[in-house]
């Protein structure tokens, strides 16, 4: 792949950037001054009340006599507890995303013979429009498969013959068929990355219509294209546990806001892939996978409190890790005493990483949980409860799956699709008003001065 040649000179850069500094300061004063919401935040950190919904709830403390009090996390989908969703699917010993799926953007859980139904339609959906993937994947291959996925899924628009219409039944369809299709994306855009960017071999396999999302996904990315049924389950109950997060997380509420214009299905996909690659978001779990792969090259003895404990204080000092004082994989705006996600990951990925010999470093993973809440509180002064949030066991459970790197934050993307589709749903029928907050503007009015005299 060659890259276009860059025509902007750096000096141009460079007088256009200062400029740009110099008019574009906001004192933070004015924030408090204005009670401007950053970031839609309150003061207490609690979100802005922005909307109503009935689809995910993110529980993580309650609020008595004015003080947030913490509990252990608790995630719902459509009112069901998810520990009890994927404690029912392991007794049954079944698959589950298509269900959740189902679940979240119609509101009640399938009969046998609807769950078929629905499973087989997602089957027939899967094939991606003929010679989709030789134009818009493999003539224009990406480095990154997030901004690849963005870009499919605002190409699929053309390929859709009713793709502005904003009824239920419209939606409803896009969601299947995008629920459908986003696994054979992100493999096939995986695979025309290695083709053309780390010079390996590109294998497209077909979607098999029969099977589950899952193994669906280490079919198409697995040169040899089988699966294992265990690591296919513990893949589902990944997606699971990735489909819904409530409305305010950062890429459903880009869905509410694009959703709120009128705009197209697409379009509004296109934005949530967007905002879930960047690393306050989706892109965490990848910060987690480095910072776990320095601790292992500059820790002698991964089971050594002492040594452990030296290391995360000197990742919180900015002189390890990333430099940004963060231990990724730790903490979260909501939850307090446990992410239930995380809790969820942890006990499915054990057996897993007795088997394939990851227990060491699934052992270290568990002593940095059990140390950085003291170290948090020792140099932040901050006694605040801190959890491990779901990012710090994903990226291990995709590791022992033997997933590349490179497709950690799409399967996020591949999971959240269905609670995407279930909050564009929800915003356009419920909804009723464009998304639009306010900005407190702080340009002063200037006298126009003509070209020749400025
Ligand atoms: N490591 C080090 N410091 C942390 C921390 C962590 N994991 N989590 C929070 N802090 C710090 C914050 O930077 C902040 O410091 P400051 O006051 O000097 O700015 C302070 O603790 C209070 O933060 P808090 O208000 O509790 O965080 P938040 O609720 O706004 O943010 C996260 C939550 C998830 C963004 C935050 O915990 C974080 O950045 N974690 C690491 C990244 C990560 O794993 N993200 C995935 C989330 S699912």
């Amino acid at each position: 792949m060659t890259t276009q040649p860059n025509h902007i000179r750096e000096e141009l850069l460079q007088d256009l950037s200062e400029k740009f500094r110099l008019h574009n300061q906001v004192p933070p004063d004015l924030y408090t001054r204005y009670r401007i919401k950053r970031g839609l935040r309150n003061a207490d950190g609690t979100g802005v009340l922005v909307g109503a919904s009935r689809l995910g709830n993110v529980h993580g403390y309650i609020v008595n006599e004015g003080e947030r009090e913490p509990i252990e996390g608790r995630l719902t989908y459509r009112g069901y507890n998810v520990y009890d969703l994927i404690h029912g699917l392991e007794q049954e010993n079944r698959f589950g995303f298509e269900e959740v799926g189902y679940l979240l953007m119609c509101g009640e859980l399938p009969t046998r013979s609807q769950l078929s139904d629905f499973q087989h339609t997602i089957g027939l959906e899967r094939a991606l429009p003929d010679n989709f993937t030789e134009d818009m994947i493999m003539r224009a291959p990406s480095r990154d498969i997030m901004n690849k996925l963005a870009g499919a899924t605002l190409a699929l628009y053309s390929y859709d013959a009713n793709p502005d219409a904003t009824t239920v039944e419209n939606i409803m369809r896009q969601g299947i068929s995008l629920m459908a299709k986003f696994p054979v994306i992100i493999s096939h855009a995986y695979q025309a990355k290695r083709r053309y960017f780390d010079g390996d071999s590109m294998f497209l396999h077909v979607p098999d219509p029969e099977r589950s999302t899952a193994e669906n996904i280490l079919h198409l990315v697995r040169p040899d294209g089988q699966v294992a049924d265990d690591e296919a389950k513990l893949l589902d109950r990944c997606l699971i546990l990735h489909a819904e997060h409530g409305g305010g997380n950062n890429s459903s509420f880009t869905v509410r806001v694009t959703s709120s214009s009128g705009t197209d299905t697409y379009s509004a996909i296109a934005a949530a892939v967007s905002s879930l690659k960047g690393p306050r978001h989706g892109g965490a779990n990848l910060r987690v996978v480095r910072q776990f792969d320095e601790m292992k090259a500059n820790i002698s003895n991964w089971t050594d409190e002492d040594e452990v404990a030296a290391y995360l204080r000197k990742i919180m000092d900015g002189e390890a890790g990333d430099g940004s004082g963060l231990i990724y994989g730790m903490g979260h705006a909501i939850y307090t005493l446990s992410d239930p996600r995380a809790v969820a990951l942890k006990k499915a990925a054990r057996p897993l990483a007795a088997r394939k010999g990851f227990s060491a470093e699934m052992d270290l993973i568990e002593l940095v949980e059990k140390l950085t809440p003291a170290i948090f509180r020792e140099k932040k002064g901050i006694d605040k409860p801190m959890c491990a949030n779901v990012d710090m066991y994903s990226g291990l459970v995709y590791k022992m799956l033997g997933l590349p790197k490179s497709l950690y934050t799409p399967l996020f993307a591949t999971a959240r699709i269905v609670g995407w589709m279930a909050h564009r749903l929800e915003e356009v029928t419920t909804g009723g008003k464009i998304i639009r907050p306010a900005y407190k503007p702080l340009g002063k009015p200037v006298r126009y001065v003509n070209l020749d005299d400025r």
